[in-house]
């Protein structure tokens, strides 16, 4: 993978003053995604799925072919199973909200879930529906602890698929096997997985998967939620109106099929049409050589911090198990001073603080961590600059 040429797609890196590395939060978007959601806004600013005009066409034909491309990068066997939301945190209430979880049910999550896995099953428990918490090693889940925690009235396992704070990815795989032989369902927040590996959800057998758009190269404002038909089919829309409607009475309504049923009011066009070009700009690069570049970047971090005595890492020492994520804390400082003094020492810019993950945080009585968060634009370069600013920070700040 030629990195250095594909740098040149993203404007904020051409003068090479950043680093960024803030990638699990949002990444970064490259001119073809600006590009394309420029040209709608300027050429076919229109509305889909209404009106009949030529760009209201366009948009439609746009949006249909921004379904295909999703399905295609997460391994969706059909294009109806995906639904744009507002973000991957509405894409997890859809389905709190509306899978009909009774007073009696229970939901098993991680010890590591962030709050939008999380949040929405504490509200749920005023309505009788308990919560399950499986442990993990810092976001590494061991199958036979699942399996002892898959307790008999557990309807759902709502699960992250790779941690946003320590990077680990959970076996997918066989969790989705043993919650189905035990009649569960299963949720993946896919938020941090997805974009960085290959993803075959016809294979993983995962009933729902959440993505966040602006962490897979496009825009802010999209989400996707992947189900199979007869789950969307039987799924409470969150919220109802225009464009969910086949016909509408006085007194009585009749929804459209899954997806359109769940899209109320008009999309984020710019943004789906945004998402779609991501969605073709990292299949071009291929997502096996993505992940083998993160996990690239990932072994010179591990080797460059490790020669850090002041530095201690969060999450597993091993760097395989970490994807493109290194959360760490330097003796004696907060996360937000090493955040800041990184940008303003070096122009590196990562995350710092509880990453919306608070209970994990707070379990273990840590304030918080720095995290680098890398991507398919960041190089053994920016890796060398995070180290030698931490090098000095490290000399400088703890004597
Ligand atoms: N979930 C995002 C992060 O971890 C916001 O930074």
């Amino acid at each position: 993978m030629d990195v250095s040429r594909l740098r040149e797609d993203f404007p904020l890196l051409r003068d090479g003053s950043l680093v960024y590395m803030d990638s699990a939060c949002q990444s970064l978007k490259p001119d073809c995604v600006i590009e394309a959601m420029d040209l709608y806004n300027r050429e076919y600013p229109a509305c889909g799925g209404r009106s009949v005009h030529r760009l209201a066409d366009r948009v439609s034909m746009e949006v249909d072919i921004a379904r295909e491309r999703l399905a295609e990068l997460i391994g969706s066997p059909a294009a109806e199973r995906i639904v744009f939301t507002k973000n991957c945190t509405e894409a997890i209430n859809t389905v709190a909200s509306g899978l009909g979880l009774k007073s009696g049910d229970r939901v098993l999550t991680t010890d590591i879930e962030h709050n939008s896995n999380h949040v929405p099953w504490l509200r749920l428990q005023r309505h009788g529906v308990r919560r399950g918490i499986c442990p993990t090693e810092d976001g590494a889940l061991d199958i036979e602890t699942f399996k002892e925690h898959l307790s008999a009235d557990v309807a759902l396992v709502s699960m992250v698929h790779t941690s946003n704070v320590t990077g680990t990815t959970i076996p997918a795989k066989e969790v989705a096997e043993i919650a189905h032989d035990h009649g569960a369902l299963l949720m993946l927040d896919g938020a941090q997985h997805c974009g960085h590996a290959p993803l075959d959800l016809e294979k993983l057998d995962a009933d729902f998967y959440t993505v966040s758009v602006q962490k897979i190269l496009g825009p802010t404002g999209v989400g996707l939620l992947y189900g199979k038909e007869e789950l969307l089919e039987r799924l409470e829309p969150l919220s109802v109106g225009g464009g969910t409607v086949g016909l509408a009475d006085y007194g009585s309504v009749n929804l459209l099929p899954p997806p359109e049923r769940f899209e109320g009011g008009l999309l984020n066009y710019a943004g789906v049409i945004g998402a779609s070009k991501a969605a073709e700009y990292l299949m071009g690069i291929g997502m096996r050589r993505v992940r083998e570049h993160e996990a690239s970047l990932q072994r010179r971090l591990h080797t460059r911090l490790e020669a850090i005595p002041e530095l201690s890492i969060v999450g597993p020492d091993d760097p395989g198990l970490r994807g493109g994520i290194l959360s760490f804390n330097v003796e004696g400082m907060g996360s937000h001073d090493v955040a800041m003094i990184l940008d303003e020492m070096a122009g590196v810019l990562l995350r710092s603080g509880m990453h919306c993950c608070h209970p994990w945080f707070q379990s273990r009585g840590l304030n918080g961590c720095a995290r680098a968060s890398m991507h398919v634009y960041n190089d053994h370069g920016d890796v060398d600059r995070l180290a030698d600013a931490l090098q000095e920070m490290a000399s400088t700040f703890c004597r």
